[in-house]
């Protein structure tokens, strides 16, 4: 797709009914996001997710999935060894019925991943904003604004692609370092707060249905209040990613 220039609409899944719906409206790629630990289970953050949460969750999603590229995430600390993360990865693709794992993180990845593809396993990778590494970065701040940062961003981006990676999410980057990196790797490029220039987008399905109950970032949009059904919802979604009209500048950062 990423050749042909057709966008890629991902959107993330935590149960059988809505995996059902969202295929059906045409999203190609299906992410059990750790953001499960906010949305679904009421948490503060995504860091006491366990692997037993995931693998529920995938298990769940997978039974209803039939085309779809099905990621799951691999959650904090599951990960902190590659051996480590052959367990985590083994477990949400065996029991879970994942077809690839995504970890968040850069340079400092790249044994990990190379070690997991070696091992019959895909990996997603995710840079930008880390969910995980929110108590580190101080919040949920837009990352890479100034040019020392940005460039770690770009050289973990190519890191990350060299060491194996199939597909890279950029979380709440400025949109034209996410149009240059998008530009610079083979791999497609998923982006969720890094404007229109990535090959894909993704969102919290929650989120882009206006039902988490928090403050929505500036990258999100409420596609439920323009159409008032679930699954109109989701096809306009999946319509403006293809089309590019989502995300708009006022979107981006
Ligand atoms: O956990 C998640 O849902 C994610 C997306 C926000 C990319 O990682």
């Amino acid at each position: 797709m990423k050749k042909r220039g057709e966008k890629i609409a991902v959107l993330t899944s935590y149960d059988a009914s809505f995996t059902a719906v969202l295929e059906s409206a045409g999203v190609e790629v299906l992410l059990v996001g750790d953001s499960l630990g906010m949305v679904i289970q009421g948490l503060e953050s995504t860091l006491p997710v366990t692997v037993r949460d995931m693998v529920y969750h995938t298990r769940v999603v997978a039974r209803a999935h039939s085309m779809s590229l099905l990621i799951a995430d691999m959650p904090f600390m599951s990960y902190d060894t590659p051996a480590r993360a052959l367990e985590t990865g083994k477990g949400l693709m065996q029991a879970g019925g994942a077809h690839m794992v995504k970890l968040e993180g850069g340079a400092e990845q790249t044994d990990t991943v190379a070690y997991l593809v070696a091992n019959g396993i895909p990996v997603c990778a995710h840079l930008g904003l880390l969910p995980q590494s929110v108590y580190k970065l101080g919040g949920y701040k837009v990352q890479g604004r100034d040019a020392d940062s940005a460039r770690k961003i770009r050289e973990d981006a190519l890191a990350l692609e060299r060491a194996g990676a199939s597909l890279l999410v950029l979380e709440c980057v400025p949109a034209s370092l996410a149009a240059e990196i998008t530009g610079a790797l083979e791999i497609p490029v998923i982006g969720i707060g890094a404007g229109a220039g990535c090959d894909g987008q993704v969102l919290v399905l929650y989120d882009m249905l206006g039902i988490t109950p928090r403050k929505m970032p500036r990258f999100v949009k409420n596609f439920l209040a323009e159409t008032g059904s679930i699954k109109a919802a989701i096809a306009a979604y999946v319509a403006a990613v293809k089309d590019g009209s989502f995300p708009a500048p006022e979107h981006s950062y």
